[in-house]
């Protein structure tokens, strides 16, 4: 045989075992009488990870609308690795609340490496097993609602900041309007970091510190996380060779000099005590002996949390009131004017309901991926039992369920009367197991009452000092952005804040 002809044979054998090796499992639970989305060899059945023409939240909802009717689960593969797909509101309730032993952890556990991600990898989201109920049990009493009140204060003048800065902005801005997320980026830095550390973060002047381009950047490296995430599911070894961290180390670094210098300045200025979060994690450390690297990866918690999400909650929640003027005024109505307190502020039905109702439309977490902790049978609708072990996954399609017409009448309607306490509120629609805004069970989010709170301290003082107007430059439907991990509308949101008088 020439060599040439020897080479290519050699080649041929090897893609062919290539080949073999990343659809060898693709009859996994056809063997087990689950039916099986249709799967490509390498990117599985979410090819959207890897080509990012669109949110891969959309070949979820492909494969949610093709078998709900038929199947209470499906087998779906993570390019080589079969995991179960959850298509009822029963057992997706179940799998956060009634049977949340046998579904303990987040998949995302298995990836955060605590030598190369100290920020990520001391967050509850991906602390698995013992570690995660001690965790959890710490940080929950840092977020009660005393000290939420504790912080109000606090959050109220920023608000006030927030409207001077918005007004300013709107004179400068363009035929474009302003970026909403942008803005409300730099609210919610300004609050953490003042409830959080008791430092400005100096976001509304023209000479904001660093930290505000420090938050910018906290999320930019996940796609690069979630690529490497795939590499780890076709060839788990690859986990200790080699490993990518969620945060950039320069941004890391930065974070934890500002969280020492906070502490340092606390610790020194004891008469600048109140009684919020940094307060909470310096007794913490006192009682538990907690080194200073353990207390800043806690509290960096808060932070890394805390503004990114909120803000696009607060950007999505302007662009729904913008699109639906009739639903802004009921919101102006019911706040009335001046200041409110922390007690008035925690009783407005409307805006919880038009945030909850944001929540639905564009939630943050798209889908929920389990860890099986112990083994659980699944019954499908033709009879079949099928049960899953420890290692394997669960993937609970969020926003397919949020816009399932089944459940949820004109779904990509704004609508917030749905939630309201006469139709049977939040709750019904929890318990049917149908709506994840803050997620549910044991793991429920524990920032929600704050992220309520600072929500709607902004809600208020925005739609009591403007009228909030959708930019032509926004899109006008939901569509969502091609290769974020959380939901956010495409082409971003462009509003225009019209002074009222
Ligand atoms: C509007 C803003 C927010 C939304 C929509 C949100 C939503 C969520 C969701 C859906 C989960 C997953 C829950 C589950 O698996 O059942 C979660 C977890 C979590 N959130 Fe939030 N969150 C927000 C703000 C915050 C804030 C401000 C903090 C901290 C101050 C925070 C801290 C956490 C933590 C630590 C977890 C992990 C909990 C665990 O696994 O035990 N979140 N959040
Ligand atoms: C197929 O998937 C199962 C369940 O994840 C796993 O235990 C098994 O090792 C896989 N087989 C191959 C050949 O990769």
């Amino acid at each position: 045989m020439c060599p040439i002809c020897a080479l290519l044979l050699l080649l041929a054998a090897l893609v062919a075992l290539v080949y073999i090796f990343l659809t060898w499992n693709f009859s996994y639970w056809k063997k087990r009488g689950i039916k099986s989305a249709k799967a490509w060899p390498f990117v599985g059945s979410f090819p959207s990870v890897f080509t990012q023409k669109r949110n891969m939240a959309y070949d979820i909802d492909d494969i949610y609308r093709q078998y709900k009717d038929t199947d209470r689960v499906v087998g779906v593969f993570n390019t080589r690795v079969p995991q179960l797909m959850i298509l009822c509101p029963e057992y997706a309730h179940k799998i956060f609340v009634g049977e949340f032993r046998s579904f303990h952890d987040n998949e995302f556990g298995k990836f955060a490496n605590k030598k190369v991600d100290q920020i990520l990898a001391n967050n509850p989201f991906v602390l698995m097993g013992e570690e995660w109920k001690e965790r959890r049990a710490e940080i929950t009493p840092g977020l009660s609602a005393n000290r939420v009140k504790a912080v109000y204060p606090v959050s109220q003048s920023v608000c006030k900041a927030f409207v001077d800065y918005i007004k300013r902005q709107q004179r400068m801005a363009t035929a474009d309007g302003n970026n909403a997320k942008d803005l409300c980026l730099c609210y919610t830095t300004e609050v953490v970091s003042d409830c959080v550390l008791g430092i400005s973060a100096q976001s509304f002047t023209d000479t904001p510190t660093p930290l505000v381009g420090m938050i910018k950047r906290v999320f930019e490296q996940s796609f690069g996380f979630i690529f490497y995430t795939m590499a780890a599911n076709l060839w788990p070894p690859i986990r200790k060779l080699y490993s990518v961290a969620l945060f950039a180390k320069d941004v890391e670094q930065f974070f934890f000099d500002i969280m020492e210098k906070s502490i340092v300045l606390r610790r020194e200025n004891p008469k600048q005590q109140r009684d919020d979060f940094l307060n909470y994690m310096l007794q913490l450390q006192d009682k538990k002996g907690l080194n200073t690297v353990e207390l800043t990866s806690h509290t960096m918690t808060f932070l890394t949390d805390g503004f990114e999400t909120t803000a696009l909650v607060l950007a999505h929640t302007l662009l729904l009131l913008g699109r639906y003027p009739a639903d802004q005024q009921k919101v102006r109505d019911e706040i009335g004017q001046g200041d409110l307190t922390f007690e008035q502020l925690s009783e407005l039905p409307y805006i919880d309901a038009c945030i909850h109702e944001t929540l639905r439309i564009f939630t943050p977490l798209l889908s929920a991926r389990k860890l099986v902790t112990q083994a659980h049978d699944f019954v499908n609708k033709n009879g079949v039992t099928v049960r899953v072990q420890p290692g394997d996954v669960v993937i609970i399609p969020a926003n397919s369920m949020h816009h399932d017409p089944e459940y949820y009448e004109e779904p990509e309607a704004f609508k917030p009367e749905r939630f309201l306490e006469v139709n049977g509120g939040v709750r019904k629609y929890r318990e049917a197991g149908v709506y994840y805004g803050f997620g549910d069970g044991p793991r429920v989010c524990p920032g929600m009452r704050f992220a309520l709170t600072q929500l709607k301290a902004a809600l208020v003082e925005i739609v009591q000092n403007f009228e909030i107007k959708v930019n032509p430059k926004t899109r006008t439907d939901n569509e969502l952005d091609d290769t974020y991990f959380m939901a956010t509308l495409k082409g971003g949101i462009w509003l225009d804040f019209e002074t009222r008088k």
